[in-house]
């Protein structure tokens, strides 16, 4: 695959940015091909443009996450467990950040899940996104393990970057 994590998001959010048809964007050298890549669909780029957030599941089915438009037109996407004890952490649109009920560490959505405010250890998991040349997005990697799964993620996944370096 050759293009960085940032790029594709980048086109991406270009994409929308410029209200370009889903079937203009293309991933050189990634294209969805779910049958033979450990891509898992999220929704589409119309959704998540009419939308402004996409809720899933990743990298597995007992681990929530959420896609984003950001406010400058990035997209991204996290993990929704939070790095200090495993609760999950809701998303509030007004400031882009993530808050953990449990014991109130904040994280900044517009800064690759940094915390803003602890006890949390960790930037939230990152999960990196491609859309096929249909407008189809896919969660293609995750940063680092979710908190209580590191067995969680598929031996053939994409992990980029060790822990959460930027
Ligand atoms: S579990 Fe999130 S701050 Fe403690």
């Amino acid at each position: 695959m050759s293009m960085t994590r940032r790029a594709s998001i980048a086109t991406i959010a270009t994409a929308i940015a410029g209200g370009l048809a889903a079937d203009a964007l293309s991933f050189e050298g990634a294209e969805a091909n779910p049958s033979t890549e450990p891509w898992h669909k999220i929704g589409t780029l119309a959704e998540l443009k009419a939308r402004g957030e996409i809720a899933f599941m990743y990298p597995d089915a007992n681990s929530p996450a959420r896609a984003l438009l950001l406010g400058n037109g990035d997209v991204v996407a996290y993990s929704l467990i939070c790095t200090h004890m495993g609760c999950e952490v809701a998303y509030a649109r007004e400031t882009q950040t993530f808050t953990c009920p449990c014991h109130g560490s904040v994280f900044d959505a517009t800064r690759s899940g940094e915390v803003e405010r602890g006890p949390a250890p960790r930037s939230l998991p990152e999960i990196a996104v491609r859309s096929s040349h249909d407008g189809v997005l896919y969660a293609v990697g995750i940063s680092a393990p979710v908190f209580g799964r590191p067995e969680s993620l598929e031996e053939n996944q994409t992990i980029y970057g060790t822990g959460n370096e930027r």
